[in-house]
């Protein structure tokens, strides 16, 4: 096996990390020098052939060819139905796209460390659920990874904080990010790394800040007798690079002008931090009240917290750190970085799946394993049908925050002779109406021929990587009928990521 590299697949950046023999995690640096990587791809086209370009060149042809750039696919992953049609004629899926950012950050990592890389710890979201944590998996198989695990991305951040054997006690990481907002709860003890509760918004981070300030400065030109930009998607994408560079700029000084050319027309929109903070102030709320909802099933309150963690990149806006300090009533923490955390602590996670399956020793906590237990983000359910036959109820069988691994068995009894098959629905989230939560998916499981009410055990269960499968046990004769993946239908099945990783394989990224 070669290196085991830590990678964070960010919404809009991404980043690698590998453990160094001292025990230290470090960034490893893209081959333009770079420590973190646009999550961007730019589809060129030679020839009748697409070439994809990764990284920050793509980004800068966003506005010039909005149509030939792929840019937040993290959002679209679990999504079956999303495509991308290069003008090259040819069409990507989600999973493919990642693929193609991953194997660009894979090569870059090979580059750096001069041998090759096969395996990786890829991070997620906490709040992903498990169509989204499979995509992600596929995503790295497709770029020809093999995916130690899926970590996720708040417990990799203190895993990278927690290394330092004097950082203990009750922890909440905040991390909003480019595309998504996560918060954690959890106890860091002697090497020992204990996530308490977890929620969070797959769809917040800073992509969503720049839309509302991107709808700000439309409007204003508009008000100076300009065009409507957000009618043109060339002047959209233009628009988007204005507002986040202007954002980011809010974050250091309190007003910046905004120097908008529409067919040659200029156009200055004066934009002040204050009014930046009141057009996303709802954003904002609804960080803190899943904050305070994880402290608040926890029993925990926010003078409790021994520390605090600000992670992702959208938590360099000041109104971000005054919300977090403010509520705690002390600084966040100082030492951790917002972009690398999550990578580094990634690459711990990789040394240590690593030396699990090589039987080697890593020392990385003052010579004491590290030991990691995460909680599930998601409910998991089964749908089944009520007496009269037409009802289906959702029942929980693995409530949220449970700690993962975690299992649910049911006993159930064939209710027809010779019944051979056994039909279960897996689903996500908490309402007892089918309708309010994500099938996961279903599977028809094979049980022996039996005469009706034949007993047979169904485990519903969550591995480490919080993903769902299903155990079936015949308890007529004890045997176990197998393991079992459910058909899911917002993934790609065997077939289509074989051809994936056949057609991502012989691409030459760049
Ligand atoms: N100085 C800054 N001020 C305000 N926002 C910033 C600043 N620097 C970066 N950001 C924002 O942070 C976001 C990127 O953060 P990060 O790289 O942590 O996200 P990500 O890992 O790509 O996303 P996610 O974790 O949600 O998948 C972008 O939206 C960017 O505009
Ligand atoms: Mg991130």
């Amino acid at each position: 096996m070669g290196r085991a590299i830590g990678i964070d697949l960010g919404t809009t950046y991404s980043a690698v990390a590998v453990l160094r023999p001292s025990g230290e995690p470090e960034i490893l640096p893209n081959r333009d020098g770079e420590e973190i990587t646009p999550s961007v791809v730019l589809f060129q086209n030679f020839d009748g052939r697409d070439e994809p370009l990764v990284g920050t060149m793509a980004k800068h042809s966003a506005p010039s060819a909005p149509d030939d750039v792929v840019q937040f696919v993290k959002r679209n992953m679990g999504d079956a139905a999303w495509r991308f049609d290069s003008s090259g004629g040819q069409t990507y899926t989600a999973e493919e796209v990642s693929a193609i950012i991953l194997k660009r950050l894979k090569e870059d990592a090979e580059l750096a460390l001069g041998e090759p890389v096969t395996d990786a710890v890829i991070t997620v979201p906490a709040y992903f659920d498990d169509a989204r944590r499979v995509a992600t998996k596929q995503a790295g198989k497709i770029a020809g990874l093999n995916v130690l695990r899926v970590l996720n991305e708040p417990t990799a951040a203190a895993l990278s904080f927690g290394l330092d054997a004097s950082e203990e006690g009750v922890v909440l990481v905040f991390d909003l990010g480019g595309g998504t907002f996560d918060v954690t709860l959890m106890r860091i003890t002697n090497g020992e790394f204990d996530v308490i509760g977890t929620d969070g918004d797959r769809n917040l981070g800073g992509f969503d800040f720049d839309n509302r300030f991107m709808e700000y400065l439309a409007q204003q030109v508009r008000e100076q007798g300009g065009p409507d930009l957000m009618d043109d998607h060339v002047q959209l994408a233009a628009l988007r690079e204005k507002a986040e560079i202007a954002k980011r700029s809010l974050t250091t000084v309190a007003t910046t002008n905004v120097h908008i050319s529409v067919d040659g027309r200029p156009f200055r929109v004066q934009a002040a931090r204050k009014e930046f903070e009141r057009i996303t102030a709802d954003l904002l709320r609804r960080t803190e009240d899943l904050a305070d909802l994880v402290l608040e099933e926890a029993g925990v309150t926010w003078s409790q917290l021994d520390h605090v963690l600000l992670v992702g990149g959208s938590t360099r806006m000041p109104m971000v750190r005054e919300l977090v300090e403010r509520r705690a009533g002390r600084p966040a923490n100082r030492r951790i970085h917002p972009d690398q955390a999550v990578a580094l602590g990634a690459a711990v996670q990789a040394a240590i799946e690593e030396s699990a399956s090589t039987g080697s020793q890593i020392e990385v906590f003052e010579g004491k394993p590290l030991v990691v237990s995460d909680v599930t983000s998601q409910a998991l359910g089964v749908v089944t049908v009520e007496d009269d036959r037409v009802t289906k109820i959702n029942t929980t069988v693995i409530p949220r925050n449970s700690k993962i691994p975690a299992k649910h068995s049911q006993d159930l009894q064939t209710v027809r002779d010779q019944q051979t098959a056994l039909h279960v629905e897996v689903t996500q989230g908490d309402d007892p109406n089918p309708d309010f939560v994500v099938v996961v998916g279903e599977k028809t499981l094979p049980i022996p021929a039996y005469p009706a009410g034949a007993p047979i055990r169904v485990t519903y269960a969550y591995d480490i990587d919080q993903v769902v499968f299903v155990e079936v046990l015949d308890l007529t004769s004890g045997k176990s009928l197998g393991t079992f993946e459910v058909d899911r239908a917002a993934n790609m099945n065997d077939r289509q990521l074989e051809a994936a990783a056949a057609r991502v394989a012989v691409l030459p990224v760049q």
